[in-house]
């Protein structure tokens, strides 16, 4: 479809508006120039636009996060002192429907995952949401390193805070991982809940990401319901789903049932 709109002028303007502030440019642009194939209406192509960001990841999170300046006021705290930690980083999950959903299982949650783990020393959290805030639950080896990836600046700047505040081997980007994938090479791979808003822009992109892990171990999960809290028969349809585009070539596979996420953990043949 012929148009001459620049994309770069309806970034500006989509990312003035609350929601996308922080949102990463290149996702924006990639699903400006879509939408400019079927469509020569200005106000309909931002409009769809800001739609699609909201439904893949605006919807999940608090329009404001906090402060990563937050951080020092746990000027105290050590990360000896666990509970307190823990305490902390519960309040600023909540700004995240992802973990907030995943709070009351957290415990049993990633005690399951690495008990059926060797040690693990270096993570990948692809679209992290806030979930590196639940490295205290995570028996990692002494001295990890977590990378975490998400399309929001501002997430990624409060995961930073903590890092640094804890001194973490960590790092926290903002990427779009429908067009990018980390270099960085892990033990394992965690891909929580994602897929699903992957596959709201391009059909193929779980079995594509799913093909560009190189860990040896890798979490993936689907949710168990909606946002909504309906149930509509989800896990059945993701496990399926995720039988088909999982290669069992190349994937010893694992299935795990919580009671609000469906997790597979996949083991490199
Ligand atoms: C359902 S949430 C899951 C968050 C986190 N993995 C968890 O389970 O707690 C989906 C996440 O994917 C992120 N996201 C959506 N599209 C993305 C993309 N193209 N690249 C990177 N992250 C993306 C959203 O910002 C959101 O944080």
């Amino acid at each position: 479809m012929e148009n001459d709109f620049n994309p770069e002028e309806l970034i500006a303007e989509i990312h003035k508006g609350r929601n996308f502030r922080s949102m990463d440019q290149q996702l924006t642009r990639q699903l400006i120039v879509r939408e400019m194939h079927s469509s020569n209406n200005r106000k309909e192509i931002v409009k769809n636009v800001k739609s699609k960001l909201y439904q893949i990841a605006s919807a999940f999170r608090n329009e404001k996060i906090e402060d990563p300046k937050l951080f020092d006021s746990f000027a105290d705290q050590t990360w000896q002192d666990q509970e307190a930690v823990k305490e902390q980083c519960l309040r600023l999950m909540k700004n995240h429907a992802s973990t907030r959903e995943r709070m009351p299982i957290l415990e049993e949650f990633y005690r399951t995952i690495f008990s059926n783990l060797p040690p693990i020393d270096s993570v990948l959290d692809l679209a992290c949401g806030l979930n590196p805030l639940s490295i205290p639950w995570m028996p990692l080896e002494k001295n990890f390193s977590y990378e975490a990836y998400d399309v929001f600046q501002d997430l990624m700047d409060l995961i930073n805070a903590f890092f640094h505040r804890f001194q973490i081997h960590g790092m926290a980007t903002q990427m779009n991982l429908l067009e990018n994938y980390p270099r960085k090479q892990a033990a394992l791979t965690l891909l929580l809940k994602t897929i699903p808003c992957l596959e709201q822009v391009d059909k193929n992109a779980g079995k594509k990401i799913l093909s560009q892990i190189e860990s040896k171990f890798a979490v993936i999960s689907f949710p168990a319901h909606s946002l909504s809290g309906k149930n509509k028969g989800m896990p059945k349809n993701y496990e399926s789903h995720f039988l088909e585009i999982c290669n069992p070539d190349v994937w010893e596979i694992q299935k795990i049932l919580f009671p609000s996420e469906l997790v597979f953990l996949i083991k490199r043949k």
